[in-house]
């Protein structure tokens, strides 16, 4: 008898223990609720856009823009390393609250998220090795390229000689395609221009970048789940603030020199 009244006061304190445990992660979740920490999905093999350093942590241009706009519209983030492939679906499944991943606003994207106004502009650029006789896009017609999948790029080569032509040679990461440049396993990468212009300004005596008056201009949006009309009003009213009282530029410049526009 003594054992079994014991071990019910056992297990009476145990549960006890047990719903103050479950009851705390709660307590502090609504008390978070005004401040939930947003989580953002970057694919930070993309410099200067997004990288990774050895600390893990990341940072890059459009971290910097995201930061400073988060700022201004008192959100709080946490920037989460994630693959390129799958990206656009972790808003809808809610692992991510917003991406900014040097992503260039489509129609097929809009689709499926909610752009941001533009926050900057880009354009497609050819990356070669300096003895080559590439001088346009129409020039890759036979060789080998190197793209990103599911990019702008990959778009452009696709378009050029056929979605399932071998001779476009699909990656995982745009430094993976890189370096299949440089080990000569491909003729050219097509990327976008801060990117390549990166890659070529390490490596100039190797490599030269190339235009092509066909290349469209692209321009980078952020991407919040579809219908988040509140978080996107908070994201496009940070980045007119931080455009209005110089932010925007002084980020800018510390990138890229010069202020566009
Ligand atoms: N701007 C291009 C696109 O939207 C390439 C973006 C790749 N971004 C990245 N972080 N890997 O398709």
């Amino acid at each position: 008898m003594k054992f079994i009244i014991s071990s019910l006061i056992l297990s009476l304190l145990v549960s006890v223990s047990c719903t103050k445990k479950s009851e705390q992660p709660d307590a502090g979740s609504s008390a978070a609720k005004t401040t939930k920490e947003l989580i953002v999905g970057t694919d930070a093999a993309y410099a200067p856009f997004e990288s990774e350093n050895a600390d893990k942590s990341i940072s890059g241009f459009d971290i910097d823009v995201l930061k400073a706009i988060a700022e201004k519209s008192g959100l709080q983030l946490k920037f989460v390393n994630t693959p390129w492939e799958g990206l656009f679906s972790q808003l809808e499944s809610g692992d991510r609250d917003i991406l900014i991943s040097a992503i260039t606003i489509t129609e097929e994207r809009k689709k499926v998220m909610d752009f941001s106004d533009p926050y900057f502009e880009a354009a497609q650029l050819i990356a070669v090795p300096v003895k080559s006789k590439v001088t346009k896009m129409e020039d890759l017609k036979n060789l080998k390229i190197g793209v990103q999948t599911g990019t702008t790029g990959d778009e452009i080569a696709s378009n050029l000689v056929g979605k399932s032509n071998p001779n476009v040679k699909r990656f995982e990461g745009t430094p993976l395609a890189i370096k299949e440049l440089e080990n000569g396993g491909v003729d050219a990468v097509v990327a976008d221009n801060g990117v390549i212009n990166n890659f070529q300004k390490n490596n100039s005596s190797a490599f030269k970048v190339v235009s092509d008056a066909s290349f469209k201009k692209e321009y980078y949006g952020i991407g919040v789940k579809k219908g988040n009309t509140e978080l996107l009003k908070k994201i496009n009213d940070g980045l007119a603030a931080i455009k209005a009282d110089g932010t925007y530029d002084k980020i800018y410049q510390s990138y890229f020199g010069e202020v566009k526009k």
